[in-house]
């Protein structure tokens, strides 16, 4: 987990944990009255190159709400895909989340993609 504070304030977070040679990242959020300053960036980037050197080979996953454009454009920025699959929230199986994929850091350009194209790219 790592974390931005403020005049002791916690501003934003993010998770990521490891597991079958997958990085999922989750719990990304940023205080409202800090958005659009750059935090939710440089917390992605922080762990995006936290992960490329741990798990150099892995593929990185995260889920998002259709309703979380910002946060997808960010996704998108940084390179991840939608994979096209989408999953029930566990304790609300209407509310459906869809996952997006970024490349492994050593993956190179001629392996297959990890997505589909994203037609909301902007
Ligand atoms: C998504 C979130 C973490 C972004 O944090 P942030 O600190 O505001 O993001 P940044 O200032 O670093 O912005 C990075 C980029 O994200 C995108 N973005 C951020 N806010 C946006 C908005 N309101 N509308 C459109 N794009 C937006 C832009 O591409 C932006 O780049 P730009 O400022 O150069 O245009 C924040 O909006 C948030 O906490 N949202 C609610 C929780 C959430 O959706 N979490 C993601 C779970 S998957």
């Amino acid at each position: 987990m790592l974390a931005v504070e403020s005049e002791v304030k916690l501003v934003g977070h993010i998770g990521s944990i490891w597991k079958d040679d997958l990085t999922s990242l989750g719990a990304m959020w940023v205080e409202p009255a800090y958005r659009r300053a750059g935090v939710g960036r440089r917390l992605l980037d922080a762990i995006l190159a936290w992960a490329d050197e741990a798990h150099p080979t892995s593929a990185v996953r995260l889920g998002v709400f259709p309703t979380q454009e910002a946060a997808m454009r960010l996704y998108r920025e940084r390179g991840f895909v939608a994979t096209g699959k989408v999953f029930p929230l566990e304790h609300a199986p209407s509310v459906l989340w869809q996952e997006m994929l970024r490349r492994s850091a050593r993956s190179s350009p001629e392996d297959p993609p990890v997505g589909q194209p994203d037609r909301g790219e902007t």
